[in-house]
């Protein structure tokens, strides 16, 4: 009873905690721009004299001022002449009218800054130079990621514009608050149908992309779009693009082609109607009344359910080029994206294929949008996977702007709850040589050569922390360093998030730096190997291994795995005819399995398990030892952690290893699915004898038990052996009994570690306990907030129990205590001596 209590009140205490953080306001400080991290003197005079009264020079002065405060504990003095050693903030024109004796560059662009200390006289200046107001913004942000990073010396100058001029976020935010594919809570613009009544924290968010040169941010979902043009909402609009304002980030949305008909009572949504075209005027123009920097629309169509043009024969660009007409006299673009497919293809046609669909669609349009349309693609032809080739659109559309799409939340890439920095694989793309009419063509190169070239991250920003995992963080700060400098170089961009997150502790930085560049291949390693994609459950949550849910469907993300081989023949000569879009160089590379590079193989070809990689061992060789690598390295990431404890700040210390510790279990979860997938798919064994081996496992369904009964677990490679335990099903609602699962040790008597897989369901709090001969040796709750709520590879989770002693006949006892919908399911224990334990737990 005593112990109970006990509990209860443990968990009425983290109920309270969590309560206490959740009211605590959100602020850009909590990621990047922290406070305090130097102490000492400013390497800056602390004097700021403000030469411009524009509302983004006024916020230049405010956000230097705020940083040495947050940086050295020092306010500088605003205000004072040109005799005084100063910080001094104006556009070009503003610095060589105050300082006509200064070596100033002769031009810079609107977004661009001039950051340096010239000759003054003798007095000390360090001067922020912008080509507009906007370029003064960009330039303060510099500063203070160089007194935040390195300092500041006056050796330091540098001169810079982006190479891109559409830099935006987009946020699939949805009326109600939710968010598509967002992992880090509710919305932080819309609650209730309604924009938010406390825009605080979008302020804080426009604070944290302004510091990384990104100008504007589409705040509501590409699907569903409709409700955002109403009146209302405009105005509710409104506010949030007055609240980013100040940051110089625009507001944009998304719209549903056919609004004309769904909120404008017309009885069409032909682009080519007059009546059509002159009600996207209107709404147009109502929009611009209220928010005069409106940015522009991004469209999904013909897409997904979302209605297009196709409805009446017409093309994308009819419709890009409405919406385009309306727009262009206040200034504003379309993204038009070119994620159009057919997700009802036919699976049992070699020749269709989903990765051919924005290309077919797309390239015969070009020269056929209008100038203010950018047609935005994702990085690769099928859908955010963890390695996919670079889409051929991007050397297909000569004629129009492009933007490339990427994922900052992490929808096929672990949904931050597993470690994946990204930017080394945008960074992939972005130099990826398409070989346009011969010559190099690097993508950055085609994005940047027309007019209004972009990038474009989905950011799924919430209110849990901006993206729920800490260091997600590095992500969205990639992203807007990319886009402003594509030639950054991932590992000094993740050094620079390092120093501003957590300090310059070079010990720190070192190991920040080298697990954010092991962690994609880290992931690609156990989830999807060799371009076959990620095998993940496409039709549902996108995050556990389901790696037939791709198959036998419409929606063309096959892998075409049987018996004796794997992958899709995309070749020109005996399949999809998809390596024909790109480029002959390209083209000619990938035609040929002997020439595509290991890690795309399976995306271009269809061969058998036993055909040898480049690297000398055969396809599912490969698949074995990948999986094992990458499974080793999540474990090795939290010992890497480990390492950093005492020198960050515990919290942020904690927060980490708990969720490294996690995706640590996961990756087995996933290492061991495919693994065994492939084994008896193909009963070809692994040649280092690990697949379908799992020493020292215990298997909850080969246990004595009460209560429990066992079930097979769908899709069955998400379960060792195919099957667990389950205490009552997942409907009963009120089922407080607990059951037992019972194991005698047979082993030697030593010091083991135990892991226990169980699974962890969503809409209940089970609990578990692990007791040997009747003492408890640990105890714990299911409440993690995992997807689905049946038990598979989405919410199998890993707890590993140190060090306990054990001697032959001791009895294991695993009790489960179910609640509500979580039946406290179980997968199997597995005993290792600790020196040789590979999983790896806080306890
Ligand atoms: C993915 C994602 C969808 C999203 C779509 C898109 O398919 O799963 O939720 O709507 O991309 O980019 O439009």
């Amino acid at each position: 009873m005593r112990k109970n209590l006990d509990f209860l009140a443990a968990l009425a205490l983290a109920a309270l905690l969590a309560a206490g953080r959740a009211a605590q306001a959100q602020t850009a400080d909590q990621a990047w721009l922290r406070p305090g991290h130097f102490h000492g003197l400013p390497p800056v005079p602390l004097h700021l004299r403000a030469l411009g009264r524009e509302p983004l020079e006024n916020t230049a002065v405010e956000e230097v001022a705020k940083e040495i405060e947050n940086l050295y504990g020092s306010s500088p003095a605003v205000g004072g002449s040109d005799a005084d050693d100063a910080i001094v903030v104006g556009t070009l024109q503003e610095l060589r009218s105050a300082y006509p004796w200064l070596h100033l560059p002769a031009t810079l662009a609107p977004e661009a800054f001039w950051l340096a200390e010239p000759d003054s006289r003798g007095k000390r200046l360090v001067a922020i130079a912008g080509g507009s107001d906007r370029g003064v913004l960009y330039g303060a942000f510099a500063l203070i990621r160089e007194l935040a990073t390195s300092g500041w010396t006056p050796k330091t100058a540098i001169a810079a514009a982006p190479a891109l001029p559409i830099r935006w976020v987009d946020e699939w935010d949805n009326p109600d608050g939710s968010i598509e594919r967002g992992y880090a809570g509710r919305s932080i613009f819309f609650e209730g149908g309604k924009v938010r009544g406390d825009l605080a924290p979008v302020a804080e968010y426009a604070r944290l992309l302004a510091s990384v040169g990104i100008n504007g941010c589409n705040v509501n979902n590409v699907n569903g779009a409709s409700p955002f043009l109403t009146s209302d909402s405009i105005r509710g609009l409104a506010r949030a693009a007055s609240t980013m304002r100040p940051w110089g980030v625009r507001l944009a949305m998304s719209v549903d082609i056919a609004s004309p008909q769904t909120i404008g009572g017309l009885a069409t949504f032909d682009p080519l109607d007059p009546a059509v075209k002159a009600w996207w005027t209107a709404k147009v123009n109502e929009i611009y009344a209220l928010i005069p920097d409106f940015a522009g629309f991004t469209v999904k169509a013909d897409s997904e359910g979302q209605a297009g043009p196709a409805r009446y024969g017409r093309t994308p660009a009819d419709a890009a080029n409405l919406l385009a007409g309306a727009l262009a006299p206040h200034g504003g673009v379309v993204l038009y994206r070119a994620f159009v497919y057919n997700h009802h293809l036919n699976w049992r046609d070699p020749r269709a294929d989903r990765a051919r669909a924005a290309y077919d669609i797309f390239h015969p349009l070009d020269g056929k949008f209008a100038s203010n349309v950018v047609i935005q693609t994702k990085e690769g032809p099928i859908d955010f996977q963890a390695r996919e080739p670079v889409s051929p659109l991007f050397a297909g559309l000569n004629e129009s702007s492009q933007a490339m799409e990427v994922e900052v939340t992490q929808e096929y890439t672990g949904q931050q709850r597993h470690l994946v920095y990204l930017a080394p694989m945008w960074k992939q793309v972005l130099d990826f040589d398409l070989r346009v009419d011969g010559a190099h063509t690097p993508v950055q190169k085609v994005l940047a050569r027309k007019g209004l070239g972009g990038m474009v991250a989905v950011a799924g920003v919430g209110r849990d922390a901006w993206l729920g995992s800490p260091l997600a963080l590095a992500n969205l700060y990639a992203f807007g360093r990319l886009a402003w400098n594509p030639d950054l170089d991932p590992a000094v961009i993740a050094a620079e998030w390092t120093k501003q997150t957590l300090g310059s502790d070079p010990e720190v930085v070192r190991t920040v730096v080298k697990m954010l560049m092991q962690s994609w291949p880290a992931y690609e390693n156990y989830t999807g190997p060799l371009g076959a994609q990620t095998f993940t459950d496409i039709t549902g949550s996108h995050y556990g291994p389901g790696i037939e849910s791709s198959e036998n469907n419409g929606w063309g993300q096959w892998h075409r795995a049987d018996k004796d081989g794997i992958g899709m023949d995309r070749s020109v000569a005996t399949g999809t005819g998809y390596t024909g879009q790109y480029p002959p160089d390209v083209a000619k590379l990938y035609e040929s399995a002997a020439t595509t590079p290991d890690e795309l193989l399976l995306f271009f070809h269809h061969v058998p398990y036993t055909y040898r990689l480049h690297s000398g061992k055969t396809v599912l060789q490969h698949i074995y030892d990948s999986h094992y690598d990458g499974a080793a390295q999540a474990a090795q990431f939290v010992r890497d952690w480990a390492a950093l404890e005492g020198r960050i700040s515990q919290p942020f210390y904690e927060q980490v290893r708990d969720r490294l510790v996690y995706q640590a279990g996961h990756a087995i979860v996933w290492r061991d699915a495919i693994v065994q997938y492939f084994l008896k798919l193909s009963g070809i064994p692994d040649e280092r004898g690990r697949a379908g081996r799992y020493p020292g496992r215990l298997e909850a369904e080969d246990a004595r038990l009460t209560g429990y009964k066992v079930i097979d677990v769908t899709p069955w490679e998400d379960a060792s052996g195919g099957k667990a335990v389950s205490c009552g099903e997942p409907s009963e609602k009120e089922n407080l009994r607990s059951c037992t699962a019972e194991w005698t040790w047979q082993g030697p008597a030593g010091r083991f570690d135990i892991a226990i897989q169980y699974f962890d369901l969503q809409g209940g709090t089970a609990r578990f306990a692990l007791k040997i001969n009747g003492q408890p040796a640990a105890a714990w709750i299911a409440d993690a907030n995992l997807p689905s709520n049946r038990p598979n590879g989405d919410n199998s989770t890993r707890r590993t129990v140190r060090s306990v002693a054990l001697k032959p006949g001791d009895v294991l006892r695993m009790e489960g205590t179910p609640d509500g919908p979580d039946p406290a399911a179980l997968d199997y224990l597995e005993i290792a001596p600790v020196a040789l334990a590979t999983s790896t737990s806080t306890e």
